[in-house]
């Protein structure tokens, strides 16, 4: 399959001819990758069984992950739904459109393998403007899980999507880097009190402002358990070579490369840009100055260091708060170790 690939910005009128073809190609039950804030999307019909299942294929997804339907209106969004309640609606007018997905009963409108026969139904409203102008010109639902490989890095790039997919899906639409980086928060709004069942681009202390109390799916910080949304249990994010998450001090990190090194592995780091200042070691990619661009960058640098080029990725561990709960969820599935200084 030959996947045609434009270059966009909406505010060029000939965009726009790239956003139709692109519309154009969903409507007739394709393929097509678009930016989103968080990060790109792999999009088809939600409707059309047969559009959404090569999504499936060419992702090599499991058949038992639901996918989150994406709309440009609040409007059509209660168009795929029932019993909205009422903290939900308060949080749409706040965080819609933006990086927050709404579990909530479906009508039926998706089809099944969209929810993989659940009966609720993932909806979001993405901020970014190819992603609006698409969704508003097809007028359809779209189901878009994360544009790669299952099991691999998120792209936050259109490069990522390419690499992963060119030749497997219809088209790609280029906009340049994504903004937040991780993907969007799941909240499963069927209970009185909203759940997390992945932290992301809406923070749970945003959310609490709102709403009160929010809880955290407590499988997401219990190995044994089985997590709510079918996505969280499955390896994800994975570099190609093994990668260990150290939190410590500078000078402990610098002494597992030292010790590392001394054993001929080839080690590639990631951390802050604070941290990388101090650090020793040929390889380093420096996230960024705070938790947002260590955030917007983390799926570029765990996607950075192929195998024959390093052997081991050690990758500082950050704080948990804010935005830092999505960072820390998603590098806590890529790392094969933990390590905790003093333990
Ligand atoms: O930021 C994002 O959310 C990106 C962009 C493209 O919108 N999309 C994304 O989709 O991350 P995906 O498929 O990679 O992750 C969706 C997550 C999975 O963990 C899935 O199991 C969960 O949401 N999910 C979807 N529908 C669900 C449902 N009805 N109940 C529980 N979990 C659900
Ligand atoms: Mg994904």
């Amino acid at each position: 399959m030959e996947t045609k690939r434009w270059n966009v910005n909406v505010n060029k009128s000939n965009d726009k001819a790239a956003i139709e073809e692109a519309a154009a190609l969903l409507k007739d039950g394709e393929t097509v990758a678009f930016p989103t804030e968080t990060v790109y999307g792999l999009g088809a019909d939600a409707t059309n069984e047969n559009a959404v299942a090569k999504i499936f294929a060419a992702k090599g997804r499991p058949q038992d992950n639901p996918l989150i339907a994406h709309v440009a209106t609040k409007a059509q969004l209660k168009r795929l739904v029932d019993d909205i309640p009422p903290y939900a609606e308060k949080l749409m007018d706040l965080f819609s459109p933006g990086p927050i997905t709404y579990i909530l009963p479906t009508n039926g409108t998706c089809s099944e393998n969209v929810t993989a026969g659940l009966s609720t139904v993932g909806v979001r409203i993405p901020d970014h403007p190819v992603a609006r102008e698409l969704l508003k010109t097809c007028d359809i639902p779209i189901a878009a899980p994360s544009a790669n490989v299952s099991g691999k890095p998120s792209p936050t790039l259109a490069n990522h999507v390419w690499e992963d997919l060119q030749g497997k899906i219809s088209g790609l639409l280029d906009a340049g880097a994504t903004g937040v980086g991780v993907e969007s928060t799941v909240l499963d709004c069927t209970q009185d009190i909203p759940i997390i069942l992945r932290p992301g681009g809406v923070t749970k202390e945003q959310l609490e402002e709102v709403v009160g109390t929010v809880i955290v799916d407590p499988a997401l910080a219990n190995k044994n358990a089985s997590p709510k949304a079918p996505g969280m249990k499955y390896r994800h994010y994975s570099p190609e070579v093994p990668m260990w998450l150290v939190k410590g001090s500078v000078e402990r990190v610098q002494q597992l490369i030292d010790d590392e090194r001394e054993k001929g592995i080839k080690i590639g780091v990631l951390a802050s840009s604070q941290t990388s200042a101090k650090l020793e070691v040929e390889e380093i990619y420096p996230l960024g100055d705070n938790i947002h661009e260590i955030a917007a960058h983390l799926y570029d640098g765990l996607r950075k260091y192929k195998q024959g080029d390093v052997d081991l990725i050690i990758c500082e561990a950050f704080s948990d708060s804010g935005i830092g709960q999505a960072v820390m969820n998603r590098l806590q599935k890529a790392a094969t170790e933990y390590i905790v200084e003093g333990n």
